[in-house]
């Protein structure tokens, strides 16, 4: 039976048609995934469904039923519950309380704390959750967070909930956990709408996909009869090629190293990590998230000072360099958090694309002033060629989709021909095509005879790319792979498993 039905809806910003007639019907008590392109339309299609935004024509249907969604209040009554991309938990809450928030049962005016607790207790037993309800949802990781939002959303009574990009914050493990999770949900009899960009969850979860692209439905099919190829081909319009041919092009020269590198708290600390990128290499690191990485990026790019070993670029100690002028020496850094370190949402795409570059050379003129015309240019000239889905140049980057926000990052870190690229989770986010182009561009910067340092949970994506990887394991590299070693070997060293070097 189909449970909810949308016909003829159309969302406009202006100019932007963002929802252009969609169609959709959902199935009671399937996984329907929604796929598409960043800036496709998916976020505005769940937002009008979930009453966040109001469609300017079309209609919508619950059990054959018209109804009329104005707010997300309406659509809570109406069995309708969203998790959203960013998780919107009370940090200092308990887990509990941030569950029956704003639902709290009572008695008189007061919350009846221990009903309140009893009937989480009961939803947990009954969905088959395992949390720690008295813990304060600010100290757990993401991936339980999420759980919560979805127990949440539970707690109001929804039948359908709709995920928007629910994995795209997660561990691998933790993907595989949701997507249990989810499966469970169903059993139970939930529908759930679930966005992603990557088709291999798609595979693993869904029942049938629709396809948005530019605004408009492409198609809805069962994900028993697509294939990847096809999939990616009707969200990008055009073939997708998923492999890579691997060139071997490293030279002698070592083109950035560290040398038994040791840090301090806060977070994880480094312990004797030493590694070299060469000139014409992709070097990658794979490993669980939370093992490292990031503070190894931090050290890479200055933020982070070691305690104890050394930092060299070119074959000078850049140690006590901080980020600018490592910025000029010619690195470049595509940060993992792009939300926070990456971009000014309220400047314009122009700004963002220039961001600590606007007043170099090409586009001062004279002392004091900055040449417009050269700024509008270029920023044109990259919006067309990372793809950015955007009214203009002078648009706030708020109004982009979340996607195109990368991708704006990503064009202006590469932009200023770097001869060492630090690229941090550089896909996560991006849809198809926008990933496809960035692996060819990280590729490039290797054929050009620079080098890449790529920091990837995504293994996959890391053994797709690296000439070589090394695996770190709670602040230390665990060891080194080919690219080719089977998936095996990676897990045994991702979990910690040393090999230990004859
Ligand atoms: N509040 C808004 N004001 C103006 N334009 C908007 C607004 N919200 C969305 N848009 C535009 O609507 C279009 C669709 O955006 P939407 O967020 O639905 O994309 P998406 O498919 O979720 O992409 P992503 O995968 O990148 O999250 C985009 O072009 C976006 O810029
Ligand atoms: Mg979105």
């Amino acid at each position: 039976m189909v449970v909810l039905s949308v016909r003829g809806l159309t969302k406009r910003f202006g100019e932007v048609v963002a929802n252009d007639h969609i169609d959709l019907d959902v199935e009671e008590g399937e996984i329907h995934g929604l796929l598409g392109e960043n800036g496709a339309g998916k976020s505005v299609l769940s937002s009008c469904i979930y009453g966040l935004y109001r469609p300017d024509e079309g209609r919508i249907f619950l059990r054959g039923r018209e109804v009329h969604i104005a707010s997300p209040f309406d659509a809570i009554r109406l069995g309708i519950g969203m998790v959203h991309q960013h998780l919107t938990l009370v940090p200092h809450l308990r887990v509990w309380e941030n569950i029956v928030l704003g639902r709290e049962p009572r008695r008189g005016l007061r919350v009846d704390r221990v009903r309140a607790f009893a009937e989480v207790e009961r939803l947990l037993e009954e969905t088959g959750f395992r949390l720690d309800l008295a813990r304060n949802a600010g100290e757990l990781p993401i991936g339980v967070q999420q759980r919560v939002e979805i127990l949440k959303v539970l707690f109001r009574g929804a039948e359908i909930l709709i995920l928007d990009e629910p994995t795209a914050v997660l561990t691998p493990q933790e993907v595989d956990q949701l997507i249990e999770t989810l499966h469970r949900l169903k059993a139970q009899g939930k529908t759930i709408i679930f966005i992603s960009h990557k088709l291999r969850e798609i595979f693993a979860l869904c029942d049938r996909v629709t396809v948005l692209r530019r605004g408009k439905k492409v198609g809805t099919l069962p994900v028993s009869s697509a294939t990847p190829q096809m999939l990616a081909e009707m969200m990008v319009g055009r073939k997708v090629f998923f492999e890579f041919p691997r060139e071997r092009l490293a030279k002698e020269e070592v083109l950035f190293e560290l040398s038994h590198v040791f840090t301090d708290l806060p977070g994880v600390p480094l312990q004797d990590v030493s590694l070299k990128v060469h000139a014409g290499e992709i070097l990658g690191i794979a490993g669980v998230e939370g093992n490292g990485q990031s503070e190894l990026a931090e050290v890479v790019v200055g933020l982070r000072k070691p305690k104890k070993g050394k930092v060299i670029f070119r074959g000078k100690d850049i140690t006590a360099i901080p980020p600018k002028g490592r910025i000029l020496q010619g690195m470049a850094h595509i940060p993992e958090d792009r939300h926070r370190r990456g971009v000014i949402l309220d400047f314009s795409v122009k700004e963002n694309l220039l961001l600590g570059f606007e007043t170099e050379p090409p586009f001062r003129k004279g002392r004091m002033t900055l040449d417009f015309a050269r700024i509008r240019d270029f920023a044109r000239q990259k919006i067309q060629e990372f793809g950015i889905v955007t009214p203009g140049e002078d648009t706030p980057l708020r109004f982009l989709s979340g996607g195109n926000q990368q991708k704006v990052v990503v064009a202006r870190e590469l932009a200023f021909h770097p001869l060492f690229v630090l690229a941090c989770q550089p896909t996560r986010g991006l849809d198809v095509a926008a990933t496809e182009y960035l692996r060819h561009i990280l590729l490039g910067v290797k054929r050009e005879g620079k080098g890449v340092l790529l920091i990837s949970a995504d293994l996959d994506e890391v053994r797709a790319l690296s000439d070589r990887v090394l695996v770190m394991y709670e602040g230390r590299i665990a060891g080194e792979l080919s690219p080719e070693s089977d998936e095996y070997q990676f897990g045994l060293l991702m979990g910690g498993k040393v090999l230990h070097e004859a």
